[in-house]
C-alpha cells in the first residue's frame, strides 16, 4: 500500500492536466508585443479614432521582453505549446528577434508563429528565421491596388508587402498563411483573384468572417459574408474537398483544391462559432491576461510581475484563471443582437485576434 503523499512530495500536475470549467485545456497563448500599428484598417484602428494626438501605450506601460517571456515560461510550464506573437504591429517591436529566441528557447513551444501586415517584413524575415520563428501569418484582405489601399487605411504597400511574403518564403517561415477579413460589398469581389494568385504556391489563404470584435469597428451583420457562401463561391470556380484538422481547437475549417493547387480556409466564427475548442489565452501589451477575444475585462498580471512575483505566485494566478474561465461568446451571442452589446469589449489591435 502506498502512503500518503505529504503536499511537498506530491505529484507535480502532468503539462495536459489543466482544463477550464467547460473541460477546455489551455494550449496557446497569443502575445500582443504593442498596440501600435502603422496600418490604418477601417475594421480595427479606424484613422478618424486613431490620429496623431492618439495615446498609445507608453513603453513604461507596456510589458519588457523579460516580463513577456516570464509569463510565457509560466504558461508553457502550464501545458501551453503554441505561441503566437501578434500586435497592433509586431514589427513596429525594433527587439523583435531577441524576443524570438527568448520564446523560442522555452521547453514545451513547438509552433511559434508571427501575425504581421508584413510592410516591414522583407528585410527582417531571415534574422527572425534565424531567431526561431516558425512561420508568419499575413493579413492581407485584397490584391486589387485600391481595395488594399482603403483596407489598410491608405497606409499599406502591395508591392511591399508582396516582397514580405517573398522573403518570409525565401527564410523558410512557412506554412505561411494569408489571412482575408472580408466584408461584404469592401473586398468580396476580389476574393477569387486573390486565391488565384496564391493558388499553387504553397501558402494558406483563410477567408475569415468579419467579426463583432471590439466596439469601433461599426460591425453589423450585413457587412458578414458566411463562409458557406464564399465556399459555395470559390467552389463553383475550383472544386473544393474538405480536409481533416490540423490539430483539435484549430479555428480553420480547411480545404483543398481538387486540382492540386492546395489548400484553402474558412474561419466561420460568426456564423459556426468554435468556442467549444477554445485553448487560447491572450496577454495584451500591457499585461492584462484574457481569456476570450470578446472579454469585458482581463487580469492584470504586470502588477505582480513589477511586484517581484515569482513563478511559483504567477502560476498560481494563471492556474487559477484557466480553471475559472467559461467564456463561450461566440455560442453564445446571436449574430442579430451582437450590435447592441455593451460598448466595453477589448479592442482587437490590443490582443491582435
Ligand atoms: P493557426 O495557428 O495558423 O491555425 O492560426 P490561428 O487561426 O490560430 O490564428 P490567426 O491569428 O491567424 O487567426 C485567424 C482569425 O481567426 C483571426 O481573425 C482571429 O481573430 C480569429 N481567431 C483566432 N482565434 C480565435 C478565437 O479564439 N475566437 C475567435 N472568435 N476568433 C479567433
Ligand atoms: N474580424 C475578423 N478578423 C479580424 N482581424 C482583425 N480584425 C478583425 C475582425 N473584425 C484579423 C486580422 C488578422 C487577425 C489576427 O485578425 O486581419 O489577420
Ligand atoms: Fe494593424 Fe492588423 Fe489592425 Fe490592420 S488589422 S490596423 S494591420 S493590427
Ligand atoms: Fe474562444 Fe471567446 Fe472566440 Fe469563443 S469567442 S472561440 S471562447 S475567444
Amino acid at each position: 500500500m502506498s502512503s500518503p503523499l505529504s503536499p511537498d512530495e506530491s505529484p507535480a500536475p502532468a503539462r495536459e492536466t489543466l482544463k477550464d470549467a467547460l473541460k477546455r485545456p489551455l494550449h496557446d497563448l497569443r502575445i500582443s508585443l504593442l498596440d501600435r500599428c502603422n496600418f490604418r484598417c477601417p475594421y480595427c484602428m479606424p484613422e478618424s479614432e486613431f490620429h496623431a494626438d492618439y495615446e498609445f501605450l507608453t513603453r513604461a506601460n507596456r510589458l519588457t521582453h523579460g516580463e513577456i517571456l516570464k509569463v510565457a515560461s509560466v504558461a508553457t510550464s502550464l501545458g501551453v505549446s503554441k505561441l503566437r506573437i501578434t500586435g497592433g504591429e509586431p514589427l513596429l517591436d525594433k527587439k523583435l528577434p531577441d524576443l524570438v529566441a527568448g520564446l523560442a528557447a522555452l521547453p514545451g513551444v513547438d509552433d511559434l508563429a508571427m501575425t504581421t501586415n508584413a510592410m516591414l517584413l522583407a528585410p527582417i524575415a531571415e534574422t527572425l528565421q534565424q531567431a526561431g520563428l516558425h512561420r508568419v501569418t499575413i493579413s492581407l484582405d485584397s490584391l486589387d491596388p485600391d481595395v488594399f489601399k482603403t483596407m489598410s487605411g491608405g497606409r499599406g504597400d502591395l508591392a511591399t508587402v508582396l516582397d514580405g511574403i517573398a522573403a518570409a518564403e525565401a527564410a523558410g517561415l512557412s506554412p505561411i498563411k494569408i489571412n482575408v477579413v472580408v466584408q461584404r460589398g469592401v473586398n468580396d469581389h476580389t476574393v477569387l483573384d486573390l486565391l488565384e494568385h496564391f493558388r499553387g504556391s504553397g501558402h494558406i489563404v483563410r477567408l475569415i468572417e468579419f467579426m463583432d470584435v471590439g466596439n469601433r469597428n461599426g460591425w453589423q451583420m450585413q457587412q458578414v459574408v458566411p463562409s458557406r457562401e464564399l465556399l459555395k463561391m470559390v467552389g463553383a470556380r475550383w472544386p473544393l474537398r474538405p480536409v481533416g484538422r490540423n490539430y483539435p481547437g484549430e479555428v480553420a475549417r480547411r480545404y483543398e483544391y481538387v486540382d492540386g493547387a492546395g489548400e484553402i480556409g474558412f474561419i466561420s466564427s460568426v456564423t459556426e462559432p468554435f468556442c467549444g475548442s477554445c485553448s487560447r489565452a491572450r496577454l495584451s501589451a500591457d499585461g492584462t491576461l484574457y481569456t476570450c477575444l470578446f472579454a469585458t475585462h482581463g487580469t492584470d498580471l504586470r502588477e505582480p510581475l513589477r511586484n517581484g512575483a515569482d513563478d511559483e505566485e504567477l502560476t498560481d494566478i494563471l492556474s487559477q484563471i484557466w480553471l475559472q474561465r467559461a467564456d463561450r461568446y461566440s455560442e453564445l451571442r446571436k449574430p442579430e443582437v451582437a450590435a447592441h452589446h455593451s460598448l466595453s469589449k477589448v479592442e482587437m489591435y490590443r490582443i491582435g485576434g
